[in-house]
């Protein structure tokens, strides 16, 4: 496989297991190519034409030093010029692949948060609302991006003659999917419960070891979980703290996360949700390992690093 071909893959598993569903990541695309047709001249030079066929923009291919096959790729969850310094040490490192958003992908990163839209949607939160305080959130970190140094990494692999790719949302969605199927319709009754069937799982596992396994911010292990709601999961970053009271209006009693600031934890609370939250690298690792096992299968030789808990399955 070449970088494209591996990006690709990654892009075509992350529609597969949307929350959209394929039809809806397609109407998403739709709407995309129809507005580029409708641009002026001088604004279709600008746009952005990876967003005409992946609806992920904070996955991205960032540099193709060599066209070549790849044969050997080194995986962290987050890539600066040290990991890369780190991979010429190992030596005949075809690829390196950052989970986190570099470069374009970055700056590009609030613009996969409309999918919380749906998700939110797909739990009851009628979609004028998720949408009216998403779109505040999304701005607050389309400026909050924006003025991070973007390509630090990126230039560091193009020093080094690295071929790079990040794949962040591609492969959320297949931690978010993976955590539906294990939890979802399972009628688990207590936020104890929930805590056993995250804890199952071999990076949470892993996690605990060094004291960074699933734990309750809001709520307590007797509570009954009520509804459970896969919500952050995926969708670039945390959402708006305003939404927690709707969901609790629409009937969600519990929320797993990867990760929640303070402000996020109040609202939770004020709204008596409960929030697990089952890790952040943990998660991320659960699901960038969903996609490298097809790679291995493939062929392909992994050397995980920066923080990645390489789990086959
Ligand atoms: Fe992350």
């Amino acid at each position: 496989m070449k970088t494209n071909e591996i990006y690709k893959l990654a892009v075509q598993m992350g529609i597969e297991a949307d929350f959209r569903g394929k039809e809806g990541v397609a109407r998403f695309l739709k709407r995309k190519n129809k507005k580029y047709e409708k641009l002026a001249n001088k604004e279709k030079e600008e746009f952005d034409k990876d967003a005409l066929g992946n609806p992920f923009l904070d996955s991205r291919i960032l540099n193709i030093a060599e066209d070549k096959e790849i044969k050997k790729i080194m995986v962290g969850i987050d890539i600066e010029p040290a990991e890369l310094l780190l991979a010429k040490e190992v030596g005949n490192i075809d690829l390196i692949i950052s989970h986190h958003p570099l470069g374009k992908g970055l700056a590009h990163l609030a613009e996969v948060m409309d999918l919380q839209c749906d998700v939110l949607n797909r739990y009851g939160v009628p979609i004028n609302i998720a949408e009216g305080l998403m779109k505040q959130r999304i701005s607050e970190v389309a400026r909050g991006v924006n003025g991070a140094n973007h390509q630090r990494t990126v230039d560091a692999a193009k020093i080094l003659k690295f071929n790079l790719i990040c794949l962040h949302t591609a492969c959320d969605n297949l931690a978010a999917r993976f955590l539906r199927e294990k939890i979802e319709n399972k009628n688990v009754e207590r936020i104890e419960d929930l805590m056993e069937i995250l804890k199952e799982i071999p990076e949470y596992k892993e996690a605990a070891k060094i004291g960074a396994g699933p734990k309750v911010y809001v709520g307590s292990g007797d509570n009954r979980c009520g509804k459970i709601a896969l919500s952050e999961i995926t969708g670039g970053t945390e959402g708006s703290p305003k939404l927690y009271e709707k969901m609790a209006q629409a009937g969600i009693g519990t929320v797993v996360g990867m990760h929640i600031s303070e402000e996020h934890k109040k609202e939770a609370e004020a709204a008596n949700i409960n929030v697990v939250i089952a890790g952040h690298i943990s998660s991320d690792s659960l699901g960038v390992n969903l996609f490298l096992d097809e790679l291995e299968k493939k062929g392909i030789e992994i050397i995980p690093c920066s923080g990645l808990i390489r789990v086959k399955r």
